[in-house]
């Protein structure tokens, strides 16, 4: 890391504080020191402005549109490989070699099968509990399960905790999925594909034959890529902060997966899908664009803006290809849902108000379409979303766990309660 010196002025105290440049994007201010030097804090509550970490998995620039992963371009390995490569690529940084991928393949794939204690654990749930709600419990009970790969301190563990993950978190979404619908789990089949298995214990059942639609397969393995990683998001953050206490990886993933529920963040694949469906038709368009504007309204177009993409989200232009793919393959072609999103987005990117905010379609506005084309309900779109993001959580709290720096996260605030008073016995206290 090159370093260099920032000259910082705060009230009548002048300093040097370390200036760091990355391999590409802003420098940043370390201001560890800043407390010490000047006993003021920084502020800033939704870190606009503050980086976390330092981190080598993933480059977003904002203004650019662009979308890197260990260098590569989202697109890249959206169109030449499929979501195991980018697995390999965010966990190991390189790009595997033939040999390297068949064994990282027969690794993720022989871990697939959960503890069958797990089933049992489903049922405590009663059938109409949200998925991600079951997510979060399952993905946390992991650690009742696997307690030879909880010692974060062991690289091994670390390891096998982390295949772990990756492998299994496909097999417990679709048994949310099947304990949501009241069908019986699916065993997964160690002879498919990462996605087309995923496709087959979520829609297999066991009176007939399943044959995976090897479209709707390539197509799913590309959201998932899309929605592997996002540098320090919120609930990357989450992981890392949870993480840095020391507590086992499971736990940490479930803690992002809590984070990930929230609609601004990956709930809003399934909010924007709710929200097409309450505008319904093109001509209740201008109505809900004149709320999202409204200052006293706080509707928001869900689907739309970023904190970070101030262009057009690179991930968004290709799940709306993917998204015209699927609904061509399923025949699908008069879908008013798709009608009302092509046009709220030709309406919304000429309008003043979005292109003034720089707010665009990101991720979440295309993937319920087709999500929901692909026969999945709106309540498993999040789901979907923290099945591929697990293997960029995995990455991330590794990464931050082997950083020789690493220190429990503990962020100070700005107090604003009551000064220091005395206690009141309740004799003397005064109603209201
Ligand atoms: C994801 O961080 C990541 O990388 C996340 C993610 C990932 O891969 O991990 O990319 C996945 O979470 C994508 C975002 C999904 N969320 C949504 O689609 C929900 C709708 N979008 C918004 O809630 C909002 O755009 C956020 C939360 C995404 C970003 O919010 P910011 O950065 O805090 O921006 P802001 O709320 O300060 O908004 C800036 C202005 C505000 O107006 P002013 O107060 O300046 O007048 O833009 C307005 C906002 O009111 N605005 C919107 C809007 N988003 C922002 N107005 C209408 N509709 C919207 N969607």
């Amino acid at each position: 890391m090159n370093s260099t010196t920032g000259n910082l002025k705060v009230a009548d105290k002048a300093m040097d504080l370390p200036l760091k440049k990355g391999t590409i994007g802003p420098d940043v201010l370390d201001i560890a020191a800043l407390y010490g030097k000047t006993g003021m804090f920084t502020y800033d509550p939704g870190f606009t402005s503050t980086a976390s970490c330092e981190s080598a998995i993933t480059y977003i620039d904002g203004d650019k549109g662009v979308l890197l992963h260990r260098g590569y371009p989202i697109e890249q390995l959206a169109e030449h490989g499929d979501f195991l490569e980018t697995c390999y690529v965010l966990f190991h940084g390189e790009l595997p070699t033939a040999a390297q991928k068949a064994d990282f393949d027969y690794r993720v794939t022989r871990h697939t099968m959960v503890h069958e204690q797990m089933a049992r654990f489903f049922h405590g749930f009663r059938r109409d509990a949200h998925p991600m709600a079951v997510m979060v419990a399952s993905v946390g009970a992991l650690s009742a399960f696997y307690h030879d790969s909880t010692d974060i301190t062991d690289p091994q563990q670390r390891m096998v905790a982390s295949m772990r993950m990756i492998a299994k978190i496909p097999t417990l979404a679709a048994m949310a999925f099947k304990y949501n619908i009241g069908q019986p789990f699916v065993y997964p089949n160690n002879t498919l594909d990462y996605t087309s298995n995923f496709l087959r214990m979520c829609f297999a059942v066991p009176c007939e034959d399943y044959k995976v639609n090897q479209v709707l397969a390539r197509a799913l393995d590309r959201i998932f890529i899309l929605h592997a990683d996002h540098e320090q998001n919120a609930s990357t953050s989450t992981v890392r902060l949870a993480g840095s206490s020391g507590a086992n990886p499971f736990a940490c993933i479930a803690a992002g997966i809590a984070s990930l529920w929230g609609p601004a963040h990956g709930g809003a694949n399934e909010a924007a899908l709710k929200m097409l469906g309450e505008i319904g038709t093109v001509d209740r368009i201008p109505h809900y664009i004149a709320r999202a504007k409204d200052k006293n309204d706080s509707f928001r177009l869900m689907g739309f803006g970023h904190r970070v993409y101030k262009n057009y989200d690179p991930r968004a232009k290709i799940m709306q290809k993917t998204c015209h793919e699927v609904l061509a393959e399923l025949g699908i072609n008069d879908d008013p849902l798709l009608d009302v999103a092509m046009e709220l987005e030709r309406i919304a990117l000429h309008d003043d108000y979005f292109i003034e905010k720089k707010l665009y379609p990101n991720i979440d506005f295309y993937s319920g379409i087709t999500l929901k084309a692909m026969g999945f309900p709106t309540n498993m779109f999040t789901v979907l979303f923290a099945v591929a993001r697990t293997v960029g959580w995995i990455a991330q709290w590794r990464e931050m766990i082997e950083d020789p720096h690493q220190k429990i996260g503990r962020p100070r605030q700005l107090y604003v309660g009551a000064p220091k008073r005395d206690y009141v016995p309740i004799s003397k206290r005064r109603e209201a």
